[in-house]
């Protein structure tokens, strides 16, 4: 028997000053779309911005309905609407915020980090995350991957046995 250990790295910035320009900007945006997102049954208000190697910005915010699961988080619907119209772009970065403060930013559910991994694997380059919840630290990380170790790949489904 082997004991294995995973070291996962993150950064922490105290505001949104430490972020680059480019990041500063994609936050601005999320956080300004914040108000399109439709939760009239959470109340939760959530924004993801999807920055694409072409240098589109393509966003999204929660889609929530009476029938509870119809509903789609806003990672979801941004990287869904990313790849409907760029399917040959890769998703560079990401960066998700909500309306709600809280005193860590709030990370994306599980449903939404099997999506995003299945593009980081498929295009063969890690998506950057940055997190932000109302006037919360912020958290970055380097990839996908860095939230959901251990993923399902949808390659297992190709492997024999
Ligand atoms: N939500 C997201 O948009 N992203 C997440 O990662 C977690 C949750 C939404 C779904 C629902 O509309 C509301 O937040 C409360 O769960």
């Amino acid at each position: 028997m082997v004991k294995r250990s995973l070291h996962i790295e993150y950064f922490e910035f105290e505001t949104c000053n430490g972020l680059s320009e480019e990041l500063k900007g994609l936050v601005a945006e999320a956080d300004s779309n914040l108000k399109n997102a439709y939760a009239p049954y959470s109340n939760f208000k959530v924004s993801a911005v999807c920055k694409l190697s072409n240098g589109e910005v393509i966003k999204g915010t929660n889609q929530e309905n009476g029938a509870y699961p119809s509903g789609l988080c806003a990672e979801r619907v941004a990287i869904f609407a990313a790849k409907s119209q760029f399917p040959d772009e890769n998703v560079d970065k990401i960066v998700i915020t909500t309306a709600q403060s809280s005193t860590e930013p709030v990370s994306p559910c599980g449903a939404c980090r099997q999506v995003l991994i299945e593009y980081e694997i498929t295009q063969n380059q890690p998506i950057e995350l940055t997190i932000k919840s109302g006037d919360s630290k912020v958290w970055q990380f380097k990839s996908i991957g860095d939230i959901l170790p251990f993923a399902f790949d949808g390659e297992f489904l190709k492997e024999k046995g």
